[in-house]
């Protein structure tokens, strides 16, 4: 598998079965499906995607809200197997360019000060450590990171 073959579109309720998976693979206290499916139907300033490999498969999603002018990056996993190959990186570039498209000239995001991997395509992103949240994830503190207008992008 290579990237061309991963195709990334707006994340409908049919969605929800494997995103679950994915959540509940990727999270010590995964989002419940009600609160994916509130996101995609109800929440007007959120925008989903999911990045599906060539047989229509979901791999990955992320999710971003748009208000006020600012970008609040909400989620973002890929399907263990699947990691490592780029996926991570697409679904950042797509919320990026949706928050550009929707007139958002900053970005921000919570991680866990452990999470190397995520920390990583943050920064190649353009994102910085601005501050600390105690204990934001109940067992560990997040990382608040922005990334200000003008910075280079992937
Ligand atoms: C974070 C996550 C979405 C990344 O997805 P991905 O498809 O693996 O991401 P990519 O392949 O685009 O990029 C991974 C980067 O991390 C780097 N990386 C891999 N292992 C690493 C490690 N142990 N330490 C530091 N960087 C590492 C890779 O080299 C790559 O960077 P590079 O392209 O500059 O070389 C995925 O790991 C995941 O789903 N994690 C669990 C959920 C999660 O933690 N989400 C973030 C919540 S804030």
């Amino acid at each position: 598998m290579n990237n061309t073959q991963i195709t990334t579109t707006a994340m409908v309720l049919d969605d929800l079965d494997e995103v679950m998976q994915i959540e509940e693979d990727s999270f010590p206290y995964p989002w419940s499906r009600r609160s994916f499916r509130g996101e995609i139907m109800s929440n007007r300033f959120a925008y989903y995607v999911v990045a599906k490999d060539e047989e229509g498969r979901v791999v990955g999603y992320a999710g971003i809200w748009i208000l006020y002018g600012e970008a609040h990056i909400t989620t973002i996993a890929v399907k263990p197997p699947y990691r490592n190959k780029g996926i991570g990186s697409l679904l950042m570039a797509y919320l990026l360019r949706k928050a550009e498209e929707k007139g958002a000239d900053k970005a921000f995001l919570e991680v866990r000060d452990s999470n190397l991997v995520a920390r990583r395509i943050y920064e190649r992103f353009g994102f910085e450590v601005i501050g600390k949240r105690k204990n934001y994830y109940v067992d560990e503190d997040a990382l608040i990171m922005i990334r200000y207008p003008g910075i280079a992008k992937e």
